[in-house]
């Protein structure tokens, strides 16, 4: 598996080659750049090349991990490598110069649509980017599209901390300055709910799988035979067994890789946080005034009420079911 992906690995996540040699011009790097509704992040995507996406050719076996930022993609990352790997995590920890992001990369990252037209099947990947901008033939049922949605307060809080972690993305001022740039959808990713309203609008054009993080924190073991089946992966109870073990936040937060441990200092700052942070639900409750909660709940509300999507906002609804049982 990890010898035939090496030929198609571009350099790791959102974050490359480019993002390491602007690092002396941060001001560069940390701008967002308008782009068709969208905001591409300077260094790291180029407009040109994000726009070839769309005229993609697509197999079959392709998967496009679909996310907003700081929603579970590392964990899809992992469950997927755990898949090629049938559970063996020996497999992905010998690749200890390889994130999960350098197995499964961003479409969008600068270099990596090239790499994607002549790489072996699977072809894996993930992205962040806006329905419209992604392969034409995905709309005609090619290839497979899994996304994630995670409750957008705890996105919030999550993608803070990683502003303050990640140097290509400008430190917030505090929380307060973050709320209100993520309100206005002034952040990679724009506006959360312009990216699951688009997504799930197109899921019955696609293959699609929509899955949630909060589902996947509930019961792993459920979610894990869920994307496996979608996948048509033939695994054995044993195997899948391995592969939710690999892939609860404990274990991850051991594994380098899923860490990002390896990634250079100078993309993340490592002493500012870790990746692997919280991985639970309803640490907004920790962050949010009474006043940002209402006002969030009102936009929520307004931008949600003709999508039947509903989310699991506090860890306790859950523990207290299973009580309940
Ligand atoms: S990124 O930068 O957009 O790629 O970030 P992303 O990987 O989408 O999201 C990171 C958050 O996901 C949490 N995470 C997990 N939570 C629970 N269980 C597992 N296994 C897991 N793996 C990743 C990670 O901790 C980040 O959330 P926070 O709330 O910051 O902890």
């Amino acid at each position: 598996m990890a010898t035939e992906r090496r030929a198609d690995r571009a350099v790791w996540t959102p974050w490359t080659d480019s993002a390491v040699m602007d690092l002396n011009v941060k001001t560069l790097n940390q701008q967002l750049v308008p782009h068709k509704g969208f905001k591409l992040i300077n260094g790291t995507h180029d407009p040109d090349d994000v726009d070839q996406i769309y005229n993609l050719e697509i197999r079959d076996s392709d998967v496009f991990v679909v996310t907003y930022p700081k929603s579970g993609t590392i964990w899809m990352q992992q469950i997927l490598l755990l898949f090629e790997a049938k559970g063996d995590v020996t497999a992905i920890s010998k690749l200890n110069n390889y994130s999960n992001a350098d197995l499964i990369p961003w479409i969008e990252v600068n270099g990596n649509r090239q790499a994607f037209i002549t790489a072996p099947s699977p072809r894996l990947r993930v992205t962040h980017l806006q329905q419209h901008f992604m392969p034409a033939a995905l709309s005609q049922r090619k290839g497979k599209v899994i996304y994630v949605a995670r409750n957008p307060k705890d996105v919030l809080v999550s993608y803070f901390y990683f502003h303050k972690v990640a140097n290509m993305l400008e430190t917030p001022k505090d929380f307060d300055d973050f709320f209100e740039k993520f309100m206005r959808g002034d952040v990679y990713g724009c506006s959360w709910f312009d990216h699951i309203k688009t997504w799930y609008s197109h899921k019955d054009d696609m293959n699609m799988l929509f899955i949630t993080y909060e589902e996947m924190i509930q019961d792993l073991h459920s979610a894990v035979q869920k994307i496996s089946l979608f996948l048509g992966k033939e695994l054995t109870d044993e195997q899948l067994a391995n592969v939710v073990k690999h892939s609860t936040f404990n274990n991850m937060k051991k594994i380098p890789q899923a860490n990002y441990e390896q990634v250079p200092g100078d993309l993340l700052n490592h002493h500012q946080g870790t990746f692997m942070r919280k991985g639970t639900i309803g640490d907004w409750k920790n962050h949010f005034t009474v006043a940002q909660n209402e006002r969030f709940d009102e936009v929520f509300q307004r931008e949600m009420k003709d999508f039947a999507l509903s989310f699991v906002w506090d860890i306790k609804d859950i523990e207290n079911q299973l009580l309940a049982l």
